[in-house]
C-alpha cells in the first residue's frame, strides 16, 4: 500500500441543516454567492434563505447568476472581477454541480493574475491567495463539495477540462438533503448515475487506495438501491438522503483516487454538445466503455467487476455481471432509451471526439486499469454514438 490521504473539507450533513449557516463559523465578511442563469435557486427561496441566514450573523452577500449548466470560462473572469470590485472574501456555490465548480474556479481568479485558462494549463501556477469556498449543494451527482475539481468550457477551443489544487477545496459543505427533494426525475437520473460513475471510476483506477475503495463501494450500493427510489419518488427523503451521502462519497473518491478516461470521453462530448448533460453522457458511453475494458483486458478487471456487480446485489463469478447489473440500473432509472444522436452527435465524429479526449484531459487515460490508445477510445466512441 503507498497512498495519500487528504480530505480538508468539513461536511455538516443531515435534513434542515441549511439554516445551520446562521451560527456556523464563515470564513470572511463579505460572500459572493454564485448560481446558474436558471430559476430555482430563487423560486424555492434559497438563495434568500442563504443570504438571510448569512444576515444574521451580520456578513454582507452579492450574487452573480450567470452561470450556464455547462460552465464557461468567461464567466469565471466576469463574477470574479465582480468579486474583487466588491470586496469579497469568500464564495458560496449554490446549486448543482455548475454553481460550485464555478465558485471555486472564480475564488481562484479573484487576486490571481491572467486568465482561468492559464492555470487550467499549467501556464501560472496559483498563489496561495486562493478566496475560501463554501459548498451548498441542491443536487446529488457531481460530488464537488467533497472534491478540489472545478469542470469549466474554454469555448473559443472547445475543450472542457476538470483541474483543481488543494486550495479549490471547499472550507465547508452543507449538505441538506431538503434542497434536492424538487430536482426533476430525468436530472435526478442523469446526475445520481454520474455519482455512480465516480465511485465505479475510482474503484477501478490504478490509483484507487483502501478507502476509495470503501466510499465507493459503499456509494454503489446505496445508489443502485436508492437511485432508482429517487428517480420514481422525488419527494421520498430517505431516498434523497442516501443519494445525497453516495454523491458525497463518491465526491471523496474523486479526491482521493480519480475518475478514468470515461470521464474524458464525455467532457469531449459535450465540449462540442454543451446542452448534452454530462450524466447522460456517461450513461450513453458507459455500457460500451466498460464492456471494451473487459474484452481488451478481461484478466486486469474481473476481480473488481466482481467486487462491484456484488455491492449492486449480483452474486457469481462472471465479470459479465457488473455490465448486466448496471444495463438493469439504467433501466431502473429510466434511461435505457438514451440516444446521443438526440442531441445531434454523429458516428464519424467518433475519431474527432476521441482526439479532443486526450488532448484535452488525457491524463484520466493514465489511470485507466487497462491501457487505451486513441483507436480505442474512437471504438468506444463510436460504439455508444446511437
Ligand atoms: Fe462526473
Amino acid at each position: 500500500m503507498h497512498f495519500d490521504y487528504f480530505m480538508p473539507v468539513r461536511l455538516i450533513f443531515g435534513r434542515g441543516r441549511l439554516k445551520e449557516l446562521s451560527r456556523l463559523h464563515l470564513p470572511g465578511r463579505k460572500a459572493l454567492i454564485v448560481i446558474t442563469n436558471g430559476k430555482s435557486m430563487r423560486h424555492l427561496g434559497y438563495l434568500d434563505r442563504v443570504a438571510g441566514y448569512l444576515k444574521e450573523q451580520g456578513i454582507e452577500a452579492v450574487v452573480f447568476d450567470r452561470i450556464l449548466p455547462n460552465p464557461i470560462e468567461t464567466h469565471v473572469m466576469q463574477a470574479a472581477e465582480f468579486a474583487r470590485n466588491e470586496n469579497c472574501d469568500f464564495v458560496i456555490g449554490l446549486g448543482g454541480g455548475s454553481a460550485i465548480d464555478s465558485a471555486k474556479a472564480i475564488a481562484l481568479m479573484v487576486k490571481n493574475p491572467g486568465t482561468y485558462w492559464d492555470y487550467v494549463k499549467g501556464l501560472k501556477k496559483p498563489g496561495e491567495d486562493v478566496l475560501p469556498v463554501i459548498a451548498v449543494p441542491t443536487t446529488a451527482g457531481t460530488g464537488t463539495e467533497a472534491d478540489p475539481w472545478t469542470v469549466i468550457t474554454n469555448t473559443a477551443v472547445n475543450e472542457k477540462v476538470g483541474f483543481g489544487i488543494k486550495e479549490t477545496f471547499p472550507r465547508l459543505a452543507v449538505i441538506d438533503p431538503e434542497l434536492m427533494v424538487s430536482v426533476p426525475a430525468k436530472l435526478t437520473a442523469y446526475q445520481g448515475m454520474d455519482a455512480f460513475f465516480h465511485s465505479v471510476e475510482g474503484y477501478l483506477a490504478n490509483v484507487a487506495q483502501p478507502l476509495s475503495d470503501m466510499y465507493a463501494l459503499d456509494s454503489v450500493r446505496r445508489i443502485s438501491t436508492f437511485l432508482p427510489q429517487a428517480v420514481a419518488d422525488g419527494s421520498n427523503l430517505q431516498a434523497r438522503e442516501e443519494m445525497a451521502w453516495a454523491s458525497t462519497q463518491a465526491g471523496m473518491v474523486e479526491s482521493i483516487s480519480s475518475c478514468i478516461s470515461e470521464h474524458s470521453m464525455e467532457h469531449a462530448l459535450s465540449a462540442f454538445y454543451p446542452e448534452l448533460p454530462h450524466g447522460a453522457g456517461l450513461v450513453a458511453l458507459s455500457v460500451p466503455y466498460f464492456s471494451y475494458l473487459l474484452k481488451k483486458n478481461r484478466e486486469k478487471v474481473t476481480e473488481r467487476y466482481l467486487h462491484i456487480a456484488r455491492a449492486m446485489g449480483r452474486q457469481g463469478d462472471n465479470p459479465e455481471l457488473f455490465i448486466d447489473a448496471l444495463k438493469d440500473l439504467i433501466a431502473a432509472v429510466g434511461l435505457d432509451n438514451l440516444k446521443l444522436s438526440e442531441w445531434g452527435i454523429k458516428k464519424e465524429e467518433a475519431e474527432k471526439l476521441a482526439a479532443n479526449s486526450f488532448d484535452a484531459m488525457g491524463f484520466l487515460y493514465k489511470l485507466d486499469p487497462v491501457d487505451l490508445d486513441r483507436a480505442d477510445a474512437a471504438c468506444v466512441i463510436r460504439d455508444a454514438i446511437i
